[in-house]
């Protein structure tokens, strides 16, 4: 059935749109939860593209040529310069973790770190840690394997966070892990959830690593 704009109603949608489907399409994809504001600030940094950008080279998931501007924060780099919508925005003041990714594999908030002093590190978002022939990272087939997340917009922040945890620990407790990922907040208060996913995504990492506990 549709409504008089010819718009799908959400009661149409088909069931074979599983929720399994649904997150591994966000986990594969960085699928963007994109909305009005975003869009709307997109086109304001498109319409100031002559206010002082300058063409720099970053690594984000590998070697890139990006015109930044002195102010511009990462988070607005990757989302609105290099379409790395995988990223999110949340607070945008440093509060929820919602655009964690790593520098140099260490967790950083991108929405508080501006873009021209990285020019010397490795910057790691969601988009960039499946191997290349598709193959997820650990952590994401933990958060397939359990089902986690509800919304998932904080999940790439959850993520990042945990894969750059678990490089200093790689066999935490849960109390550990959830002390880890404390810079990381959940709208929708899947806490406990999450946490089982990604303690059954630190397994897995320990697994494809051969790491037993002691
Ligand atoms: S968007 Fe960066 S911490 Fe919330
Ligand atoms: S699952 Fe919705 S914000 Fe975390």
């Amino acid at each position: 059935m549709e409504d008089p704009q010819g718009l799908r109603l959400l009661g149409d949608t088909p069931k074979a749109v599983s929720r399994r489907r649904f997150i591994q399409g966000v986990i594969a994809g960085g699928a963007a939860v994109s909305s009005a504001a975003y869009l709307f600030r997109s086109s304001a940094v498109h319409g100031a593209r002559d206010s002082g950008e300058r063409l720099i080279t970053i690594s984000v998931n590998g070697p890139r040529r990006v015109d930044v501007m002195k102010q511009e924060t990462l988070a607005w780099t990757l989302r609105y310069k290099l379409g790395l919508t995988g990223t999110k925005l949340g607070c945008d003041r440093a509060e929820c973790g919602a655009c964690t990714v790593l520098l140099d594999d260490v967790p950083h908030y991108s929405c508080s770190v501006l873009t021209h002093t990285v020019r010397d590190q490795k910057v790691l978002t969601i988009e960039g840690l499946a191997n290349e022939d598709g193959t997820l990272h650990p952590i994401q087939r933990g958060i397939i394997d359990e089902q986690g997340f509800q919304c998932t917009f904080c999940m790439s922040g959850f993520i990042m966070a945990a894969v750059g945890f678990l490089k200093i620990n790689p066999n935490p407790t849960r109390g550990e892990l959830a002390h880890g990922i404390s810079g990381n907040l959940c709208r929708c208060q899947d806490y406990d959830k999450i946490l089982t996913t990604l303690m059954r995504g630190a397994e897995n990492m320990r697994e494809v690593n051969h790491v037993y506990p002691g």
